[in-house]
């Protein structure tokens, strides 16, 4: 696991390294409830290792009545009894940091559980000292809500309390009270819960739905959106001008940045935020005071077209700040699995970009092995997105299936009958069947890691364009004399393209024999790494 030793001169561990999101429920259970835990990830360590990752990133397991499946926090530093407990998670942590694994958790700063100790003072009476921690507004002199505000979640973003006879602010569910970042002392209470992690060894934080921190203090209404249509989702149909992106969020930021550089070894902070590439960049902050990595994932948006992702990259890479270290991402537990977006066949050319491009790359559980999404019988929704608006394409559950390790019951996952349905393909499309197949999608993101592990050019080298066509996307880093061209037919028939003469170093077509053959054209799906000579 240990990176060549001019990488680790002068080059900080979150960016030559390659991060794995860890979706706890679903990656592996030890204890027959049909729900993954901390020990099942423990005994899947060495997957991990052997995949050839740095760090994993493991979505929430703090203490949460799963509303939203942990990103509704009860208690930010307590183990969800379904994952383990505290002395479950300190050994892992010791387990992955003793294979040179580093371990990255959520963070989730903008709202808690309405069962958190925090909301139920808030909401006991107007007078508590905790009132204002969440945001409280009376009701509009009609008695409806305060304003137009929506919740990502469906319907408006304010929910009455007819005790208090107040109404309180959620982005998202009624069961997720928006924290007020305002107050002083929410500020302090979250960052102390940043330190009451790194005390116990972890290497940093995704920090959930940064750009939901901070809401207009005037409270005025969001504008119509002039796209939204019948089909999207009804909280798109206004504008967030009002709800996300606030200006006093980088100072928030920029205090949870203090706190992670106090701290030795170089903790990492990442930051969620669906934004356009302009916004997204301040979230680095002006003198690199923000986050290290502003996650993002302009990748899964931007049609899967030559001319779209050379222009994609280009305007990234021209828009990082001087002191921005780039990033990219292809999956997460929110969006469309990647083989489902771009075909089986194209997500193995995806995976070799996403591994070749300049910049530290999230892999999503799963997408190492091609999984698509699965559909979900109506008696299985568990996402409260498909519950609140079913039939709007928008539930994640077909994302976030158990991860299939082998043909045995309930692919090797569980002993039981999983908490959502397996891919029906599980007993021929599972982890023991492709790891000794040297033509498995699995064995390529092998190839691919182990690739970028040992080539500081794929790591550190520049990125530059070189060829774009209506087809094929071909690229090049360059790092002093060393240079490594990759080309990617981004289609299903052959391309032609002369490759630079030299080594192939690897193809996603495993009949490719590896080697200096000359190259004219590439095959249909084929995605090569060259090193010219
Ligand atoms: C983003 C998370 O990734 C998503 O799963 C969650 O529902 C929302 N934030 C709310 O925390």
């Amino acid at each position: 696991m240990t990176p060549p030793a001019d990488l680790q001169a002068d080059f900080v561990w979150w960016k030559h390294g390659v991060i794995y999101q860890v979706y706890p429920r679903s990656f592996q259970d030890s204890n027959g409830d049909g729900v993954g835990d901390i020990e099942g990830i423990i005994a899947r360590l060495d997957y991990l290792v052997a995949l050839g990752v740095d760090a994993m990133w493991i979505s929430p397991i703090f203490r949460s009545p799963m509303k939203d499946f942990g990103y509704d926090i009860s208690d930010h530093t307590a183990i969800d009894p379904i994952f383990g407990d505290l002395a479950a998670f300190d050994w892992m942590v010791r387990q992955a940091h003793a294979r040179g694994l580093k371990v990255i958790l959520d963070f989730v700063p903008n709202h808690t559980s309405d069962r958190h100790l925090w909301f139920l003072e808030s909401r006991s009476n107007r007078t508590n000292p905790r009132r204002d921690w969440y945001i409280w507004r009376d009701p509009a002199p009609d008695g409806g809500p305060p304003n137009n505000w929506r919740s990502e979640f469906g319907g408006p973003a304010w929910t009455f309390d007819s005790h208090t006879g107040q109404y309180y602010y959620h982005a998202f569910l009624a069961s997720q009270p928006d924290l007020n970042w305002r107050h002083p002392h929410v500020g302090q209470a979250m960052l102390d819960t940043l330190r009451s992690w790194l005390d116990r060894g972890v290497d940093g934080f995704r920090v959930d739905a940064i750009h939901h921190l901070f809401e207009d203090e005037t409270f005025a209404d969001n504008p119509p959106n002039p796209i939204w249509r019948e089909g999207m989702s009804p909280a798109e149909q206004l504008l967030r001008t009002r709800t996300v992106d606030q200006a006093e969020v980088h100072g928030a930021v920029a205090s949870m940045r203090r706190v992670t550089d106090a701290y030795d070894d170089n903790p990492v902070l990442i930051g969620e935020a669906y934004l356009p590439l302009e916004r997204l960049m301040a979230y680095y902050g002006g003198a690199g005071e923000g986050f290290h990595l502003p996650f993002n994932f302009h990748l899964m948006t931007t049609p899967w077209r030559p001319q779209e992702i050379a222009a994609l990259i280009e305007a990234y890479e021209s828009q990082l700040p001087a002191h921005g270290w780039p990033n990219w991402v292809l999956g997460n537990h929110d969006r469309s699995r990647l083989a489902s977006r771009v075909g089986r066949s194209q997500s193995r050319v995806a995976a070799m970009l996403l591994l070749t491009l300049r910049g530290t790359p999230t892999l999503y559980q799963g997408d190492e092995l091609g999984m698509v999404d699965v559909p979900i019988p109506p008696d299985r929704v568990r996402d409260p997105l498909e519950l609140n608006m079913p039939g709007l394409g928008l539930g994640r559950d077909p994302v976030r299936t158990p991860m299939p390790w082998s043909g045995e019951p309930y692919a090797g996952f569980s002993s039981t009958e999983p908490w959502l349905p397996l891919n029906p393909d599980w007993r021929d499309m599972n982890v023991a069947r492709q790891i000794d197949d040297p033509a498995s999608i699995l064995s390529l993101n092998r190839a691919l890691l182990r690739l970028r592990r040992s080539e500081p050019c794929l790591t550190r080298g520049d990125y530059r364009a070189h060829t774009v066509t209506d087809q094929l996307f071909a690229f090049e880093r360059a790092l002093g004399e060393d240079r490594i061209v990759i080309a990617l037919n981004l289609g299903d028939s052959l391309q032609s393209f002369e490759a630079p003469r030299g080594l192939i170093l690897l193809s996603t077509d495993p009949d490719r024999k590896a080697g200096s053959e000359p190259i004219a054209a590439l095959r249909p799906n084929e995605g090569l790494i060259v090193r010219p000579r």
